[in-house]
């Protein structure tokens, strides 16, 4: 039975001030996503606190959202089978050192808080994160 989902995808600011928002897409379109939408934005700490509300506990809490907030990001609508999975997948570990070959975080994460890109951990949680950028 074919399962195709959508999921959250975030090209972060690390990535988006190097230049890598173009070589970011070719992976994951080479990987038979769809960018169904797409828009380019800076959002403010509140906003950052609240899209990473589920880490309100953590000690890198604050420091994370000063960086989502600091300068541009890509958001992305993506469309597979099994989308959510495979996303994490190609994403690779939340730390870049331990992230495998062919990973995007492989690729271009520069450390553990700066790794490039964000992408939904769940249906549910893909379904919150779309819905925090895209609802109309
Ligand atoms: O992004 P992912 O789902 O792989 O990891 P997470 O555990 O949900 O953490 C969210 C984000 O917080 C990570 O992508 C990092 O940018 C940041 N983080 C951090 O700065 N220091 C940590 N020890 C863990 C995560
Ligand atoms: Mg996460």
């Amino acid at each position: 039975m074919s399962n195709i989902e959508q999921t959250l995808s975030i090209i972060k600011p690390d990535a988006v001030e190097r230049n890598l928002e173009g070589q970011i897409k070719e992976i994951f379109i080479r990987n038979g996503f769809r960018i169904i939408e797409e828009k380019k934005i800076q959002i403010n700490k509140s906003e950052a606190e609240k899209f990473y509300k589920v880490h309100e506990t953590k000690p890198f809490y604050n420091e994370l959202c000063n960086y989502l907030s600091s300068g541009p990001i890509v958001v992305m609508k993506l469309e597979k089978e099994n989308a959510i999975f495979e996303n994490r997948e190609l994403m690779g570990s939340t730390n870049p050192k331990d992230a495998k070959e062919g990973t995007i975080r492989k690729k271009f994460g520069l450390s553990i808080d700066k790794n490039s890109v964000h992408g939904s951990d769940s249906l549910e949680n893909a379904n919150i994160e779309l819905d925090f950028f895209f609802k109309t």
